[in-house]
Order: structure tokens, then C-alpha cells, then sequence
């Protein structure tokens, strides 16, 4: 079965629910802006691209199903429905701006994902050595992205370019999607995996010869600090004391140049039961405080470069990210 997110369904939006992953392969459809809502906050479907484009998708929804007078106020929860990744604001907006096509828009966002998730790719081939190990965090293939995946798409591809990779696959706590949904995608990719615990990478990167590390990110500012599923700055720190090059990939939406620095980036906290519970089962006391935010900011100085569809950006990045950006919006195929 296809591992394509999301999909327009006709009278609604389809959905594979990435809860249930990878105990099932569940598809689901949100039939009103509630369910579209209430899908992204509860991470059935998830991943910065993938919110977005199924976002434009629910605008779209909600143009039909709602009357012009509540279409605002229902678009605009859909755009709230999470903070941290700039995708799905980007792209409700730019399907609000496209009214009254609003179907149309969304599967033009769609299809660029596929687009840039292919330019990545081919872009970060010359990031990746002979042979050697690469550390990942979190997901970020197909089911993050509605195309091949950005960081995973960029390691799948290198194997399949002949590239003797062997990926160190981060637990990614306390949601488990690198256990989850990486593990998944790798199997299915028939890429060569070992998934660790968290708290494992820094050993791994000193006892099993890992020479990259490259992970996906939900939002980048224009100096370049990058913000992606918590943890990706404990595993840049170690990359950078071990010497291996970190890299980020992400497509221009997730480019956020009003953004002067990572500081800006609105941090999405969750609840508290996220942690206290593992798989349903309880991992800590009853109500015992923990604090859980699901995403942190990794600084630019521990980006060796950022790989868009418009190429590798390197430091200074408020001087490559601009033309990045510029470079991507020229490229692209505007709807008619
Ligand atoms: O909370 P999630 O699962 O939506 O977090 C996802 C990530 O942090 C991904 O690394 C990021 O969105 C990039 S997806 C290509």
C-alpha cells in the first residue's frame, strides 16, 4: 500500500493515521474542519509538509462544507491547530489567497512537495560517503512529507544511488516516531537500519563509524537556526563534538524569513501524560510534573548546511536562505 499522508478523498480528506503505525495501516477520512483540526493536534497525521498540505486540503473542505460566513474563523483554527512547523500556515494561506480555488491550490502544494522532495534528494547525494553510518531523528519520509520524504527521502535515495549506508535510527521519545514510522519506511525501503534509544547517538557516533547526520525540520529561521522534533539539538551537540557533519533538509515553505533568529520560533509544548505514559502503560508516577516540549531549536553554527530544492545553503544563511527561497518561487509551477 502507498504511504502517500494524505489525499484529497472527494467529500472529505484522507488520511493514513499515523497512530496506529506500525501496528496498522488504518486510513481514515476527516469529513468536517473539526475532524481535519483535531487529526493534526492529536499527530494522526504529522510531519511539517504533510500538516501543510493536508491543512490546504481542510481549507479546501471547509469551503465546501461551511457557510461563507464561518469559512474565516474555521480556516484559521485549521492554521492554528498546531505552532511550530511554518507549513501549515504557510499553506493555508496560500490557498486562502488562491480563493475561490481553493481544491486546486492544495493539490498544486501537494504536488510541489513531490517535486521538492526529489530535488533534495538529488541535491544531498554528494553529502553522503561511500560507505558509513548516518544518524536521523524523528520521520521524515513519505509520511512526513505527502512525497518521498526530505532527510529520509535524501537517505533512501543514497542507497538506492549504491551508497553503503547504514542508518542509526533514533527512538525519537516520547511519541516514538522514529521507532514507529522511520523503522517503518526504512523496512519498507529495504534500507539497511538499527534503531537506538535516544540517549544512545552519542556512543553510536563514537562506536559505529557514523560520518553524517541528517535530519528533516519544522521551521527555519533566516540565520538558520532550525527548529525540529526535540532531541535534534542534543544529537547536533554531539555531532559536532565527534566531528560529523549535520545536516538539515527541508523544502523552502519551511523557510521562515521573517524570522530573524531561532529564539522567535513559537515552541509547541504538550501535555504532561505524553511522558508520564509509555504505549498506554504508565512509565511514571501519577501526576508527577514533566515538562514536554515537542520540538527544540538546533543553532546555525551546528548546521554544516541546509538542503532545500534549490540546493545546499550554506553559512551565512541570511544570505543563501533569501536566494533559496527566491530560487524555489521562480522554479515553481504556478497554478493558472
Ligand atoms: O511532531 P511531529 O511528528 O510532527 O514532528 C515532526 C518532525 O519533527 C519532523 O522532523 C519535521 O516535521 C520534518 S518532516 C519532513
Amino acid at each position: 500500500m502507498s504511504l502517500d499522508p494524505v489525499w484529497w478523498a472527494g467529500d472529505g480528506v484522507g488520511y493514513i493515521d499515523q497512530r496506529r503505525l506500525p501496528a496498522a495501516l488504518e486510513q481514515r477520512t476527516a469529513r468536517s474542519t473539526a475532524e481535519v483540526v483535531e487529526a493534526i493536534a492529536t499527530l494522526a497525521v504529522r510531519g511539517a509538509p504533510a500538516i501543510g498540505i493536508f491543512g490546504a486540503y481542510g481549507v479546501a473542505l471547509t469551503a465546501q462544507t461551511l457557510s461563507p460566513e464561518d469559512f474565516a474563523a474555521a480556516a484559521a483554527r485549521i492554521r492554528a491547530a498546531r505552532p511550530t512547523a511554518v507549513n501549515l500556515a504557510w499553506a493555508v494561506d496560500r490557498v486562502l489567497a488562491a480563493a475561490p480555488h481553493y481544491l486546486r491550490e492544495a493539490e498544486a502544494i501537494h504536488a510541489a512537495q513531490r517535486a521538492s522532495d526529489r530535488l533534495i534528494a538529488q541535491a544531498a547525494l554528494e553529502l553522503f560517503p561511500p560507505r558509513g553510518g548516518v544518524a536521523t531523528h524523528c520521520n521524515t519520509g513519505p509520511l512526513a512529507t505527502g512525497g518521498d520524504g526530505t532527510a529520509l527521502g535524501c537517505i533512501i535515495a543514497a542507497h538506492r544511488a549504491g551508497r553503503d549506508v547504514h542508518v542509526y535510527v533514533d527512538e525519537t521519545r516520547p511519541l516514538l516516531q522514529g521507532a514507529r514510522l522511520t523503522a517503518y519506511e526504512l523496512r519498507e525501503a529495504g534500507v539497511p537500519a538499527t534503531l537506538i534509544v535516544d540517549g544512545a547517538a552519542a556512543l553510536a557516533m563514537r562506536a559505529k563509524g557514523i560520518a553524517l547526520a541528517i535530519v528533516g525540520a519544522d521551521r527555519i529561521a533566516r540565520n538558520g537556526d532550525a527548529a525540529n522534533k526535540i532531541g535534534t539539538y542534543a544529537l547536533a551537540i554531539a555531532a559536532k563534538y565527534h566531528g560529523i557533519p549535520f545536516y538539515v533538509a527541508a523544502p523552502c515553505s519551511t523557510i521562515d524569513l521573517r524570522l530573524a533568529s531561532g529564539t522567535e520560533i513559537p515552541i509547541e509544548e504538550r501535555g504532561p501524560e505524553e511522558i508520564r505514559a509509555f504505549l498506554a502503560a504508565s512509565a511514571a508516577p501519577p501526576e508527577f510534573p514533566a515538562y514536554n516540549p515537542a520540538f527544540d531549536v538546533t543553532p546555525a553554527d551546528l548546521i554544516a548546511g541546509i538542503v532545500t530544492e534549490a540546493g545546499i545553503a550554506r553559512a551565512p544563511y541570511e544570505e543563501s536562505l533569501p536566494r533559496h527561497v527566491r530560487g524555489a518561487a521562480l522554479s515553481q509551477v504556478t497554478s493558472p
